[in-house]
């Protein structure tokens, strides 16, 4: 029986398409001069594909995680513009991103690649970070329970609790990110909760009080201790305010 204990908390950072190759690295050194041992919370980056090897190699002997945006489910062969799962491995990724809402959303992937995305990552020794969250017409139509249950059982399908743990899920509802209206601590928490929830029907007790569920959209160092606060969030996804050390930095040392 795998472990399930604690839940530490995770910070994550979220680069999307932004940074050149210099500032990138320079916030990956700014980044790591200021982790300490990494023992009461875990940090990671997420930068594009292209820097993936050069961040790994600035990150080097630091706690500090680095993953990719996204990844394709086959291992290899024609698909021109993926990139697979033991690509990401072979440049030194240790996690991914799967379903990004602006995966879902401007590039259409549909729900039911989610799950073969989440077993490649697996499959390859990456830990994925599963994203689930409605948009606003969905939330105003009463529909956002319904559409993070969706998610969540395409995006987890097949999976056997041990490799549930392996899987960190994030609330991202889509009407959050980037406009600079996050979620109420009470929104998020209902949520977070549903989720939990879910993850005890799909995995049982032991495996949903092990897995993390990360809130994102529009965190900023002014609200990032109020939703740290909430029962069920284990941590942030961080999209603008992680391209700034100025912003990202006092998310990271939020006061627990
Ligand atoms: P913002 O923090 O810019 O709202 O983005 C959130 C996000 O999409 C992280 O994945």
């Amino acid at each position: 029986m795998a472990d399930f204990t604690g839940r530490k908390p995770y910070i994550a950072g979220n680069w999307k398409m932004n940074l050149d190759r210099m500032t990138a690295l320079d916030l990956v050194k700014t980044i790591k001069g200021r982790l300490g041992d990494g023992d009461d919370r875990e940090v990671a980056v997420f930068p594009s594909f292209v820097y993936l090897a050069d961040v790994v190699a600035v990150a080097q002997g630091s706690p500090l995680g680095v993953g990719a945006q996204n990844l394709y489910f086959e291992e290899k062969g024609a698909f021109t513009g993926e990139v697979s799962a033991p690509m990401l491995r072979d440049v030194g990724a240790t996690r991914v991103l799967v379903g990004h809402s602006e995966r879902r959303h401007i590039f259409k992937e549909p729900n039911d690649v989610m799950g073969p995305k989440v077993a490649a990552a697996l499959k390859a020794d990456l830990l994925p970070i599963l994203c689930v969250g409605e948009t606003l017409e969905e939330r105003k139509a009463g529909r956002t329970r319904q559409v993070v249950d969706k998610q969540l059982k395409a995006g987890l399908a097949g999976l056997t609790p041990e490799q549930a743990h392996r899987v960190t899920i994030a609330y991202e509802p889509v009407w959050a990110i980037g406009t600079g209206v996050n979620a109420t601590p009470e929104q998020a928490g209902e949520v977070h909760a549903f989720i939990r929830g879910k993850l005890k029907d799909l995995f049982g007790i032991d495996a949903s009080q092990g897995i993390r569920i990360l809130y994102g959209g529009s965190v900023k160092p002014d609200n990032v201790k109020d939703l740290m606060a909430v029962e069920d969030v284990d941590g942030v996804l961080v999209g603008g305010a992680s391209l700034k050390p100025d912003l990202f930095l006092p998310i990271i040392e939020f006061d627990r």
